[in-house]
């Protein structure tokens, strides 16, 4: 792998970590530069009140010298501000914590698995880390990659596509001003003021509620991603990368879903020349045809879960007693696909960077740009 990414760190614990290694030389990478997005992870209506304590800020430890990365692993530490809240609960020294075992597993989260997989008595061992809150990290990393892409003209956004029943209808073209003015980063108006209705409705009910993000990657020239082998395919880098994102449970590219239930003269998108330049009619394979880009916009959608941390918890059981109960509760978001659309613009990121890596390889920017320039020059003739 050319591009690898590497986070630690608890939800509660001092500080998250990343390391991201294979980032060429000569990239101006600075922390304010991280910050938007970081903020825009922890909005989004229906966040519970953990965001409101934390105000995420990447700091650079390594690999950035004088504004620019060395090609060395880039180190990266996100501070966690409720740790201060959490030192004796999270203590690293055996005299020094204090535990109160969770063992109401929450049901639809890692609560169980996560307990019977390493032994745990304790849920607290296994949601520090299974928590959402890991992707702060990817979110940070995401944002190297988006500068690197951003050297290519490449730019990566996302909007929310449903949350509950409510669907957006979707404009054309989009305004990102106005996704990134809604509280719900919906592209409407309209449906953006029904989503935060049915958020504040679940919230009031005690419920949760999932949706539906989509990451749309503007600017990706043709022949990333290969059809060599199935791990090669870049939908197949894509889908690992979404699903991987905590509560994602489907992904779809372009119109995969819908084009399921078509006849092939509705879904297929036919070449022209324009101006003695090629591209397609249209783009319901969402820029991705044999697991390569083919020049368009790459569209993926992601499908999250409702959140399963409930005000009016679960039915479940109590492990220690073994008798039925009601789940642990702890404070906690009511919807999160506004910002699952920033992690999956993350997500999405690293991806496109790690391929434009690999076909282009390049110790230094200047080494990248030299490739990736003489390839396009190639196929515009
Ligand atoms: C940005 C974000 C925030 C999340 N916040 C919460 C939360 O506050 N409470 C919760 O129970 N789950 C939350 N989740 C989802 C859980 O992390 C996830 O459901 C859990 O780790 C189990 O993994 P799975 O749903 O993929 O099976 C969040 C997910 C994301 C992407």
């Amino acid at each position: 792998m050319t591009l690898r990414l590497l986070t630690a760190g608890e939800s509660h614990g001092e500080r998250l970590t990343v390391i991201l290694d294979g980032v060429p030389a000569g990239l101006t990478v600075r922390e304010d530069d991280l910050a938007r997005d970081l903020t825009r992870r922890q909005g989004g209506h229906g966040r519970g009140g953990r965001m409101a304590i934390e105000h995420d800020a990447a700091h650079i430890v390594a690999g950035v010298r004088g504004g620019l990365t060395l090609g060395s692993p880039i180190t990266l530490e996100i501070a966690n501000r409720d740790w201060e809240n959490w030192r004796q609960v999270m203590a690293v020294d055996a005299a020094a914590v204090k535990r109160k075992p969770i063992t109401r597993v929450r049901p639809g989260h890692a609560d169980l698995a996560g307990m019977l997989k390493y032994g745990a008595d304790d849920a607290r061992d296994v949601l520090e880390r299974a928590s959402a809150r890991e992707t702060a990290a990817r979110v940070a990393a995401g944002g190297v990659a988006k500068l690197l892409l951003r050297e290519f003209g490449m730019q990566v956004r996302s909007y929310t596509r449903s949350v509950g029943a409510i669907e957006a209808a979707v404009p054309t073209p989009i305004s990102w001003d106005a996704v990134e003015a809604s509280p719900v980063r919906a592209p409407d108006d309209a449906a953006g003021e029904a989503m935060v209705a049915a958020i504040d409705a679940a919230r009031e009910g005690g419920d949760t509620l999932g949706g539906v993000f989509t990451v749309i990657a503007d600017g990706v020239p043709p022949g990333l991603g290969s059809y060599r082998q199935w791990d090669t395919r870049l939908d197949g880098l894509l889908a690992q990368a979404i699903v991987s994102i905590p509560a994602c449970k489907a992904v779809a590219i372009g119109d995969g879903v819908e084009g399921a239930g078509l006849p092939g003269s509705q879904v297929h998108d036919v070449p022209v020349y324009d101006n003695r330049r090629l591209r397609h009619e249209t783009n319901r394979a969402g820029g991705l045809t044999g697991g390569v880009s083919n020049g368009e916009p790459l569209v993926v959608h992601g499908y999250m879960k409702p959140i399963s941390t409930l005000l009016k918890p679960l039915a479940t059981v109590d492990l220690k007693t073994r008798e039925p109960a009601r789940a642990h509760y702890e404070r906690s978001d009511i919807c999160v696909v506004p910002a699952a659309g920033v992690v999956g613009e993350a997500m999405v990121a690293l991806v496109l960077a790690g391929v434009l890596l690999e076909k282009f390889g390049g110790d230094s920017m200047a080494e990248l740009h030299r490739n990736v320039e003489s390839y396009l020059q190639e196929i515009r003739k």
